[in-house]
């Protein structure tokens, strides 16, 4: 998976040129259903500032910024909805592929900073956003098989790639009796990916947007395909060993691991919910103030329940002394 995803060459997401999430790609995102999903997260992210004392150095961190979309929704805002707030901006974004690094740098120019690793970048104050990111962490795959886990390898025959089995079996602790032929996905290696991200700010909030459940929910002796599953042209498949670096693969998020990796990383966690309620709440001030029928139809795609409401959670956490400043507050 992550050679797939991310070769320095073939990988799916090395190669920003392709469109992947837009209506000409391979799936859609919040983000590509137009600004309005980033004007209401920087109306989110303007209340915790306000909360926390408007201070005069703000810092939003967006991770996986991929082509720079929610980027620009949210900096083209921020001077309307309070220039006092764009002016306390300095918005960064971390995304660890060269030829993105590159691509965005192009797209957004002076606009934003662009680095590579986390660690690149300590600030005071702020928030860390990061949309659609923890699904696209590569994950181990678990076969249960006599009664024993085994972790699922990927193996070549000269013509074709094919599944195998490690020889070992593993000690899972998931609670339940599974049957044989039962699949299910690891969690990514979230140490790795939260720690530095948790060093970042003295102080601050961390909004990750991501479709996903809880381990008792993940882990079900129902789920007995597990949730990896790949994108192409709009049509989803459970193939991943086909068109590698060309389909997307991504799995359900585990909000139960994200939330203990977080908290032993000293964060603290105030929410998982459904996007649709989350944004209804970031609405409140924003539909009082005349959205166009365009605003008003991308706001109802993105807080429907059979489009993008219900199928895609807010996880927001804090670090340090601060006011979380819920948005419905
Ligand atoms: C599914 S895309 C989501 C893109 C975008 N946030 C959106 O919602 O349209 C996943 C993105 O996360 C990036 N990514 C993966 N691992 C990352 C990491 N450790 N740090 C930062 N970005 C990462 C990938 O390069 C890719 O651009």
């Amino acid at each position: 998976m992550a050679e797939c995803l991310y070769h320095p060459t073939h990988g799916y997401y090395s190669r920003p040129e392709t469109p992947t999430a837009s209506k000409e790609g391979d799936f859609m995102t919040s983000i590509s259903v137009g600004p309005v999903f980033g004007q209401l997260l920087a109306r989110r992210f303007h209340k915790f500032w306000t909360a926390n004392g408007s201070p005069d150095s703000f810092t939003i961190v967006e991770i996986g910024a991929h082509d720079g979309a929610l980027a620009l929704d949210i900096l083209d805002y921020l001077p309307a909805l309070d220039p006092q707030f764009a002016k306390a901006t300095h918005y960064v974004i971390s995304e660890p592929l060269p030829q993105r690094c590159l691509f965005l740098q192009d797209r957004l120019g002076e606009r934003a900073t662009i680095i590579s690793k986390p660690k690149d970048i300590q600030a005071k104050f702020g928030v860390l956003v990061a949309n659609e990111v923890l699904d696209a962490l590569p994950v181990p795959l678990y076969l249960r098989t006599q009664n024993e886990w085994r972790e699922a390898a990927v193996d070549h025959d000269g013509k074709a790639f094919q599944w195998a089995t490690l020889p070992d079996p593993i000690d899972l602790s998931y609670d339940g009796d599974f049957p044989d032929g039962f699949v299910t996905e690891g969690d990514p290696d979230l140490n790795s990916f939260l720690g530095p991200l948790s060093e970042i700010f003295e102080k601050g909030l961390f909004t990750f947007i991501d479709y996903g459940m809880d381990e008792a929910s993940l882990h079900h002796p129902a789920r007995s395909a597990g949730t990896l599953r790949c994108y192409r042209n709009h049509q989803s498949n459970a193939h991943p060993l086909d068109f590698p670096g060309e389909q997307d693969l991504t799995e359900d998020v585990n909000f139960t691991s994200v939330e203990n990796a977080a908290r032993d990383l000293g964060l603290t966690q105030h929410l998982v919910t459904a996007q649709g309620r989350f944004l209804v709440h970031c609405a409140k001030e924003w539909l009082l103030k005349s959205p166009s029928p365009g605003e008003v139809s991308q706001f109802q795609t993105l807080i429907h329940p059979g489009q993008f409401g219900n199928r895609f959670y807010f996880c927001e956490l804090t670090k340090g002394d601060v006011d979380y400043a819920f948005p419905g507050d």
